[in-house]
């Protein structure tokens, strides 16, 4: 077939100096060229070593020159500059450059650290010198980050406070390239009022806060919604601060665009548009999902897609990128390349429309998640229905399925080696920390290879914080990372302090844990965060007693390090790892007990379980502020402008953690281990479950699934609409409460695991 081509005319791939990749460089170049002036980087990148040191700012002494990179890739260099006054001076090509070579010094000489668990800021003093200059040039265009999911599962309720916390990390780690979606709703309510939909139409397509993630990708409307008024106000208010200081500190930003999904109330203005319906989307019937998506040869397709980036832009400005994701995880109407083509064509035309300098960012989740749809020829079709170097692929998942392998570099479209690493925000120490150490050097030598940069796009974020610190070092590296002395100052910069068993326990965690290999997906089905049943998978990628160990470990460095808010969080989380694993022997222990009706030991390892175990992980967790449910609840509750709001925002958030719509259709999808959830929520329902089956071999009446799950179900809904306030602030001594633990469960924790793998 004839793959339609865009009005871009180019040489074709393989006429430039480098095969392939000519056209595609000198594009992006062109369009992420004229960031702000360096003199307001500057001044940004200068506020924020304020914000992170303090008056010890005064010692570090930061520049701007674009001219450094010479209009390749960033690059920064440290030195300390004769005299006395400054101890280091960090030139970068860009602001984000420049944060990144202010890290490097804070990380490498400084012996800090910072992640979403806390920063560890002691400074020598003085500042340590440089003997010799220190340059790093990045091997590729971009470092991205932001997964569009996580703008639901971790960013729903946040204020500008955390945004700014989260934009001085991103240019710390050197991101230069990330979403800027808040807001977006605003201006599509502003252009479908234009466009004659009234208000309750429009209120049928929004979800709530906690799921806009999905109706923005077209899987999901009206759930949990609508957003009221005060909502837009607040968004568009967090959009302005948030674009500002992203671009003041050089990064680019990627502003949402039209991907062809309308509200049904379109065709009631316009009843000749040719709109059709896609299928339902992952567990949810047509109530809340089957999306109306215009069949790009309709004349509205531009009219829409080029009205909402108009007024986008007239109000945030643009760094031209754009985000749209058509058939993420939705079906295409038609598997005909001609049409696919025609789509891709019809999304980016839109773009152009309003932005003629447009690249389009498309995530490639859908190629890897559909891959019997995604053949080929489909993959091509809807790639090259875009000029080649006018659109970024994100290989979204390349840590574990990389696309780029199987369509030959995207056919020629630049893409993004990105790591996932997490689904649904859950917890749970994982790491493919081999993958992402080779990866991105393999895919750079992939024949033809069309990677741009390296890329951080976890579904939720506030965990594994050592695989984002790794992913991010990997990002301005030229090779791979010995991973075992890597972790050991990784430990020691965390801490603040050099600590052997600490170290250990890290270097179990890491060949461990962290070293899943193959095909692995970081989604928590430990029971403890499942529907129980009887036939729940216990399956671990890792030796279970190397977590023990390392729990062990870390307690007995706990008299050194217990003042160190990231060792506490460290404790907590191998602690509550460890305390997973223990549900999953008492799982066991319940179903062997059962299916050989015996009672006795089915009260034992049941009672312990939901008596003991459970209670005793939620103190764990309820002692940290960083799990508890209360935190994330008050956020929500935050955002609110009237008691309304604040209902219906928490229970979105709620949802979002639990049943993951109104029935459970994606149920524990999100799940999280917070004080407060752990015994309101997982404890109740694996109370239940011990029960029924007691009741059961009492009664001699089989156990029956389905009546299970109708029961529990109302257990589940019951959380949801449970009234209860928990508390935003920890209490209980961490460390106590760890060793506690631990001296009642190591023993039998060792007998399980030296009895097999649970
Ligand atoms: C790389 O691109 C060149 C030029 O288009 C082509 O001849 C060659 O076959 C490609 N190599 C691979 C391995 O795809
Ligand atoms: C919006 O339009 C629909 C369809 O005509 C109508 O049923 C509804 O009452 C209208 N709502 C408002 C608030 O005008
Ligand atoms: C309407 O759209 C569908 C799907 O995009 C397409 O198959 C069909 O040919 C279109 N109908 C008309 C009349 O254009
Ligand atoms: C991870 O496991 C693989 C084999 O499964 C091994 O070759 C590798 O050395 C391990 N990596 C680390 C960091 O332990
Ligand atoms: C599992 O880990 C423990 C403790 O770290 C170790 O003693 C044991 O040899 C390991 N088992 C296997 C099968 O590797």
């Amino acid at each position: 077939m004839a793959v339609r081509r865009g009005p871009e005319p180019g040489p074709e791939p393989g006429s430039g100096p480098v095969p392939g990749l000519a056209l595609p460089f000198l594009l992006l170049l062109a369009v992420t060229a004229g960031r702000a002036g360096d003199a307001r980087q500057e001044e940004a990148v200068r506020a924020l070593a304020r914000r992170l040191l303090g008056p010890r700012a005064a010692a570090v002494s930061l520049s701007v020159d674009p001219a450094l990179a010479a209009g390749g890739p960033d690059i920064y260099r440290l030195w300390t500059p004769p005299g006395a006054g400054v101890a280091v001076a960090v030139a970068g090509s860009s602001g984000v450059a420049a944060a990144a070579g202010l890290y490097r010094y804070l990380r490498d000489f400084c012996g800090c650290h910072l992640s979403w668990s806390g920063a560890q800021l002691r400074l020598p003093d003085p500042l340590p010198r440089l003997r010799a200059e220190i340059r790093a040039a990045a091997p590729g265009r971009y470092r991205y980050y932001q997964n569009v999911c996580a703008q639901s599962y971790s960013f729903a309720w946040w204020d500008w406070a955390r945004w700014e916390r989260e934009i001085d990390w991103m240019a710390l780690s050197g991101i230069n390239l990330a979403p800027a979606f808040a807001g977006q709703e605003a201006v599509w309510q502003r252009v479908y009022r234009n466009l004659g939909l009234n208000q309750s139409e429009i209120d049928k397509y929004f979800t709530g806060p906690a799921f806009l993630a999905w109706n923005r990708m077209g899987n999901l409307r009206r759930w949990a919604g609508p957003l009221p008024p005060a909502w837009h106000f607040k968004q568009l208010y967090l959009q302005y601060r948030i674009v500002e200081r992203m671009r003041s500190l050089g990064m680019t930003t990627v502003l949402p665009a039209f991907a062809g999904h309308v509200p049904q109330g379109i065709l009631r203005v316009f009843p000749r548009v040719n709109a059709t319906r896609l299928g339902h989307w992952s567990h949810f019937d047509c109530t809340y999902s089957c999306i109306y998506l215009l069949d790009p040869e309709d004349p509205m397709f531009q009219v829409i897609g080029t009205l909402f980036l108009k007024e986008l832009i007239k109000e945030f400005g643009t760094d031209h990128v754009y985000s749209a994701d058509t058939f993420n995880e939705m079906t295409p109407l038609s598997s005909d390349p001609a049409y696919l083509s025609r789509v891709s064509n019809a999304v980016f035309r839109s773009m152009t429309g309003a932005d003629p300098k447009a690249l389009w960012l498309m995530q490639g989740w859908l190629f890897q998640h559909q891959p019997d749809f995604w053949q080929p020829a489909q993959v091509r079709a809807l790639l090259h229905g875009v000029p080649l170097g006018r659109m970024i692929v994100l290989d979204l998942f390349a840590e574990s399925k990389p696309v780029y392998q199987w369509t030959e570099s995207f056919y020629g479209q630049p893409f993004i080696w990105c790591m996932l690493h997490n689904f649904g925000g859950n917890h749970g120490l994982f790491g493919t920390v081999e993958a992402i150490n080779h990866g991105p050097f393999a895919a750079r030598r992939f024949p033809n290879s069309t990677m741009v940069g390296t890329g951080l796009v976890p579904e939720g974020i506030e965990q594994n914080d050592m695989v984002y610190e790794l992913m991010n070092e990997l990002g301005w590296r030229q090779e791979p990372l010995d991973l075992p002395s890597w972790v050991t100052r990784y430990a020691e910069r965390r801490y603040g302090a050099p600590n052997a068993a600490a170290a250990s326990a890290w270097r179990l965690l890491l060949r461990s844990v962290y070293n899943c290999t193959g095909v692995c997906v970081n989604h928590n089905r430990s029971p403890l965060v499942r529907r129980p049943s009887l036939r729940m998978d216990t399956e671990l990628w890792y030796n279970a007693s190397d977590v023990f160990e390392a729990w062990r470990l870390l307690l007995s460095a706990g008299a050194e390090l217990g003042s160190s808010p990231a060792f506490l969080y460290d404790l907590v989380d191998v602690t509550r790892q460890a305390a997973q694993q223990l549900v999953s022997h008492y799982y066991l222990s319940i179903r062997q007990a059962f299916q050989s009706h015996a009672l006795p030991e089915l009260l034992t390892a049941g009672g312990v379980l939901v008596y003991d175990l459970l209670p005793e992980l939620d103190s764990l967790l309820s002692s940290h502020s960083l799990f508890l449910l209360g935190r994330w609840l008050q956020s929500a509750r935050a955002v609110a402008t009237s008691d309304q709001e604040a209902e219906q925002y928490e229970l979105n958030a709620r949802n979002q953690v639990t049943l993951w719509g109104p029935s459970g259709n994606i149920l524990d999808y999100a799940n999280k281990q917070l004080g407060g959830l752990v015994l309101d929520y997982y404890a109740v329902r694996w109370s239940l479950f011990v029960s029924v089956l007691v009741e059961s071999l009492n009664s001699g009446r089989p156990f029956h699934q389905d009546q299970f799950n109708q029961a529990v179900f109302q257990v589940e809904r019951g959380f949801i609409y449970n009234k209860k306030r928990y508390p935003a602030v920890p209490s209980g001594d961490t460390m106590e409460i760890s060793r506690k633990l631990f001296l009642k469960y190591y023993p039998s924790a060792l007998r399980h695991s030296l009895a097999g793998p649970a």
